[in-house]
């Protein structure tokens, strides 16, 4: 195809094609922070290799930001907007306006995607207009187009994804023996973590990532409040370590899986055994896992952050629009969301150190139908800690069992629980 007629063919619907000189693609960038920057240099050295594969050179033909530019100009003149200013408003407002003027629109903005997911779909739909967001999770890691066009004509039973490096930084440090507090405060000195990083260590920014994904792999609309999520602020570092005798690792884990005919979506930090392939994930790094019957299961992994990483998702993004790339989403399919699933559980209690102890605390869980799979017992003075791993049993169940247990005078301090993953992969 000839650099005009490509020109021609990805002419957004509804903008002059006479506004773009033929062989050029013009790209209004809404944005001009860490990600914007990075982006704007990595076109600029990218787009005669661009151009001289796709026979069409992207080119940035104008930057917003708060103190410069106009939006109304950028607008008239793009082929296609790049928001990365973040937040809801005004990034919202002016994608809707640029896809209802007929524009294709890139973004990275997960707080956006999903809370406005559904908004921003239907009217990419209604204006024929490509909504590219491989960005907004998991930053270079292609999951947003594994689970849109690798893998759409796959039946998905489960996802599972560390989708927030700055916890699993902490996490990492942790395990190597750091108190939560120390490493936050490497995370934040490394630039992994920010001034305030209430976003990501209470697992919103995991459950936003979640959110996302869960609507891709299923097709059913899921807006962020839907999503049940819990951080890591809470986490004891001797957790950790019994956790380690009994096998297992420490990760902050997003779920997106089918159950009983609905969908369940939850973030947690969970317990995994070294042969899952997110048992691997170190430092600052992300990973999704998707599972399906078809193809057993497969990961992809790689830097979920930084302004360079963040920006070749997006440049891929508009290279994806140039060349023709997916169509928004199909409309939802809405399948009822459940938040009482089964899974294997850690569970930590503080106990008096004497006999009788054990056998109370394992009637009681039988009597709810929760079975242990391993247990490590420690006694330290008139105290004894009980750390078990179950067999999987339905959440509700497992409180009800905890607040009987609650009840006994020997219990020291209330019981803590955290999620496992039993599957291994290997
Ligand atoms: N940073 C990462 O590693 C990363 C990774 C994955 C995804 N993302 C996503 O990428 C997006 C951008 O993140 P970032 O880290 O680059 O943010 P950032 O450094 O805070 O930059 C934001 C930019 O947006 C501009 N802006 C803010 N409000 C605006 C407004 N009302 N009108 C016009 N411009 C406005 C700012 O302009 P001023 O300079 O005038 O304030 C700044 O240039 C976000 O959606 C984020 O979630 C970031």
């Amino acid at each position: 195809m000839s650099s005009e007629a490509q020109s021609r063919a990805v002419s957004p619907a509804g903008s002059s094609p006479a506004a773009t000189p033929a062989g050029q693609f013009n790209v209004g960038l809404l944005g001009f922070g860490t990600v914007g920057s990075a982006f704007f240099e990595l076109l600029r050295e990218r787009s005669a290799e661009i151009e001289r594969f796709n026979g069409v050179r992207p080119v940035i033909s104008g930057v917003l930001t708060r103190s410069r530019g106009s939006f109304e100009e950028i607008l008239a003149d793009a082929d296609l907007l790049v928001e990365l200013i973040g937040g809801v408003e005004p990034a919202r407002e002016y994608l809707l306006r640029a896809m209802r003027a007929g524009k294709h629109v890139v973004s990275a903005n997960k707080q956006l995607l999903s809370q406005h997911g559904e908004e921003l779909f239907e009217v990419a739909r209604e204006h024929d207009v490509r909504l590219r967001f491989e960005a907004a999770v998991a930053g270079a890691v292609p999951v947003v187009r594994l689970l849109e066009e690798s893998l759409s004509a796959t039946p998905i039973e489960r996802v599972h994804g560390i989708v927030n490096g700055t916890t699993n930084f902490i996490l990492t440090e942790m395990a190597a023996g750091s108190t939560y507090a120390e490493a936050l405060a490497e995370a934040q000195r490394r630039g992994f973590a920010e001034a305030d990083p209430e976003d990501d260590v209470s697992g919103r920014d995991a459950a936003a990532k979640m959110a996302i994904l869960a609507r891709l792999a299923f097709g059913s609309p899921v807006h962020l409040d839907d999503v049940r999520y819990e951080g890591i602020e809470h986490l004891h570092g001797d957790d950790l370590e019994y956790a380690r005798e009994l096998g297992l690792g420490l990760k902050l884990v997003g779920t997106a899986e089918r159950y009983k005919g609905g969908l369940s979506v939850h973030v947690h930090p969970t317990f995994l055994y070294s042969g899952h392939p997110l048992a691997a994930i170190s430092g600052p790094f992300n990973a999704v896992t998707v599972e399906s019957e078809i193809i057993t299961e497969l990961t992809l992994s790689g830097p979920g952050a930084g302004g360079r990483q963040t920006a070749s998702a997006v440049l891929g993004d508009v290279v994806s629009v140039m060349t023709g790339g997916a169509r928004p989403p199909a409309p939802p399919l809405v399948l009822d969301l459940i938040e009482d699933v089964e899974s294997a559980y850690y569970l930590h209690l503080d106990v008096a150190d004497r006999s009788g102890v054990l056998a109370a605390v394992t009637k009681v869980l039988g009597e709810h139908e929760v079975s242990i799979k391993s247990v490590v017992q420690r006694g330290i003075e008139e105290h004894a800690r009980l750390v078990m791993v179950t067999h999987p049993v339905l959440e509700s169940r497992l409180d009800a069992a905890l607040e009987r247990l609650g009840q006994f005078d020997f219990m020291r301090a209330p019981p803590r629980t955290i999620r496992v993953i039993e599957e291994e992969f290997t």
